[in-house]
């Protein structure tokens, strides 16, 4: 099977005043249809302007993104975002304020009649499991609602690829550990196609069927979390597996310790 998403030797940069800045070199990765996909890396390595070029708002310096084998971008040609088929879900999530919760997620839904609509909207809120608050407004949510009535929206329209930047950065620890599941469950239900950005080790090996470690605009290694852990290609994503690996037992047995005191 051929992948959904390529990314083919792309590269990226920002025009600034002081000049050209290269942030993404000659990276390239394949996810395949029904995969959630995962760019895990320190701040500034380039994720979110890597989601960015897929949606359809940052050009291309060389290379070229396909999304089933249809060319989204390249230097010389790009698809407007409108056109592309891909859902976003940004870091802030920000939902519109002055919408209630079934008006928000029916947003990108005009194009369908209101019969339709309403349906398309029913089953979203009943897939988040927010069907009783769709006449609530946002500010009425927690965090974690709010999360997944973006969500919601994101997944309302169908997008062939659903990028999401961050999906958990506002929420507490214990909600981020449940919706990280709670989203695997719903993207596997609707075989959503999804590339995910964090800089959480633990929440990527949660998600994943792939995930790309990176480095100041690289991937050093794209593969499956068991290859990441036991296969490293590099001693950068070796010790960068460990060092979570070590954080995370060391937190262990500090709540241990707390335990027994
Ligand atoms: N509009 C812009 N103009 C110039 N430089 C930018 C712009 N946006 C981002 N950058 C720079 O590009 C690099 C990559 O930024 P990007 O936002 O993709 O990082 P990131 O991996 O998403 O980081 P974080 O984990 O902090 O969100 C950074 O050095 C950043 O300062
Ligand atoms: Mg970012």
């Amino acid at each position: 099977m051929s992948d959904l998403l390529e990314l083919d030797h792309i590269s990226l940069a920002y025009d600034t005043p002081e000049g050209l800045v290269p942030v993404v070199k000659d990276l390239c990765l394949g996810l395949k249809q029904g995969h959630i996909g995962c760019l895990l890396g320190s701040s500034g390595c380039g994720k979110t302007t890597i989601l960015r070029a897929i949606a359809g708002f940052e050009p291309l310096r060389a290379g070229e993104i396909r999304l089933a084998g249809r060319c989204l971008s390249r230097p010389d040609q790009a698809v407007e975002p409108q056109a592309r088929q891909v859902g976003m879900m940004f870091q802030d999530y920000a939902l519109f304020p002055h919408l209630s919760v079934e008006d928000n997620v029916g947003f990108g839904l005009r194009r369908l009649d209101k019969a339709q609509r309403r349906a398309r909207v029913n089953d979203m809120l009943e897939l988040v499991g927010l069907s009783d608050a769709r006449h609530r407004y946002p500010h009425e949510l927690s965090g974690g609602q709010q999360q997944r009535v973006a969500l919601a929206r994101a997944l309302a329209p169908e997008p062939g690829l659903l990028l999401l930047d961050e999906p958990f950065s506002n929420l507490d620890v214990d909600t981020r550990e449940r919706l990280a599941f709670e989203l695997r469950d719903i993207l596997k239900k609707t075989g959503h196609t999804a590339l995910l950005v964090t800089h959480n080790q633990a929440e990527a090996f949660a998600i994943a069927d792939r995930i790309g470690v990176m480095d100041r605009g690289r991937i050093l290694q794209w593969d499956t979390p068991y290859a990441l852990h036991h296969a490293p290609t590099s001693p950068f994503v070796a010790d960068f597996v460990k060092r979570e690996v070590l954080m995370a037992q060391r937190a262990q047995a500090y709540q241990r310790g707390l335990a027994a005191e």
